[in-house]
């Protein structure tokens, strides 16, 4: 209803009308209490003004019935507001089991995009319509932030650490993408479209891309060329932890603990080997820190990931 409107942003994801659905009636009850309000103060001072040059106030004490009202009144209204604002934050920040995953690394100032497959963009997603998409996102330099209005969707991207948005187009178009953190002097230039697609258009956008090959695999690689597979190998014989099914798991940690297996531990295992040892191996692993770009970072972590399925 709000589309003709140049106020608002066009509505194209799943959870763009929740939002607007709780910011419209943010936007009622503040209206109707800031008119409720300004009315009753002109009302008042109309009805009880000062008739004669000296007349005094009168003392008013007590009244229970109209303290319990502005005090539960008021407690409802925030309760409804505070159970439907966090179901909507539930839904936003929890993906569903199945999304199409693309990395995101934010730099001053340009947005790069990896899908999964191998395709790689800079400023420009292109997405298929009606999917659930997840973007794992981090910074190679400062604190940027992504924002697409259109999907209301608005997530931190950090150095050194990864954060996840998702989202589901629900019709095709272009859709602008901005940055919303000031991050220096070309901030405002740090914008960008998605691109969704109807699915056949984005499987043609897919296979006319560059044939690099896919993420996992660019990882594989790299992890030969740095020969991380000469420790991390498939049987025990290795001097690392065999990665095989790793992924997702809990590990066990020298010195007592655990840890999740995940993205930002995959990628400060890297980084900083000796942070988190797992538990019966020696801290013997050199440091790749200053060696592997946060691309390349995101192509072993997506090679690990692949051992799974082995
Ligand atoms: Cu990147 Cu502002």
């Amino acid at each position: 209803m709000w589309s003709g409107t140049p106020l608002f942003p066009e509505s194209a994801s799943t959870m763009a009308s929740r939002v607007d659905a709780l910011y419209f009636f943010l936007l009622a009850v503040s209206a109707f209490f800031s008119i409720l309000i300004a009315g009753l103060i002109v009302f008042y001072a109309v009805k009880y003004r000062r008739r004669s040059p000296d007349a005094v106030g009168v003392n008013v004490s007590g009244g229970l019935a109209l303290e319990l009202t502005w005090t539960i009144v008021p407690l409802i209204i925030t309760m409804v507001i505070f159970v439907w604002g966090a179901s909507v934050f539930f839904a936003m920040s929890r993906p569903p089991a199945e999304t199409l995953n693309v990395y995101v690394v934010g730099k001053q100032w340009m947005w790069k995009f990896q899908h999964l497959d191998g395709q790689r963009e800079i400023n420009e997603l292109h997405v298929p319509v009606g999917r659930a998409v997840k973007l794992i996102m981090t910074s190679e330099d400062v604190i940027h932030d992504v924002f697409v209005p259109a999907f209301r969707v608005k997530a931190d991207v950090l150095p050194g650490r990864y954060t996840n948005i998702w989202f589901q187009p629900t019709k095709p178009g272009r859709y602008h993408l901005f940055c919303a953190e000031y991050c220096g002097t070309r901030h405002s230039g740090m914008i960008g479209e998605v691109v969704v697609m109807d699915p056949t258009g984005y499987q043609a956008w897919l296979s006319g891309g560059t044939a690099q090959g896919s993420l996992a695999s660019a990882g594989e690689k790299l992890f030969q060329d740095l020969a991380c597979n000469t420790c991390h190998r498939p049987d025990a014989q290795g001097r690392g932890p065999i990665l095989q099914g790793l992924f997702g798991k809990t590990q066990t940690l020298e010195g007592g603990g655990t840890i999740v297996v995940d993205e930002a531990y995959v990628r400060e295992s890297i980084l900083n080997p000796g942070a988190k040892i797992t538990a019966g191996f020696q801290p013997i692993m050199p440091a790749f820190q200053g060696l592997v770009t946060e691309e390349q970072l995101l192509e072993l972590i997506e090679y690990v990931k692949s051992l799974q399925a082995r």
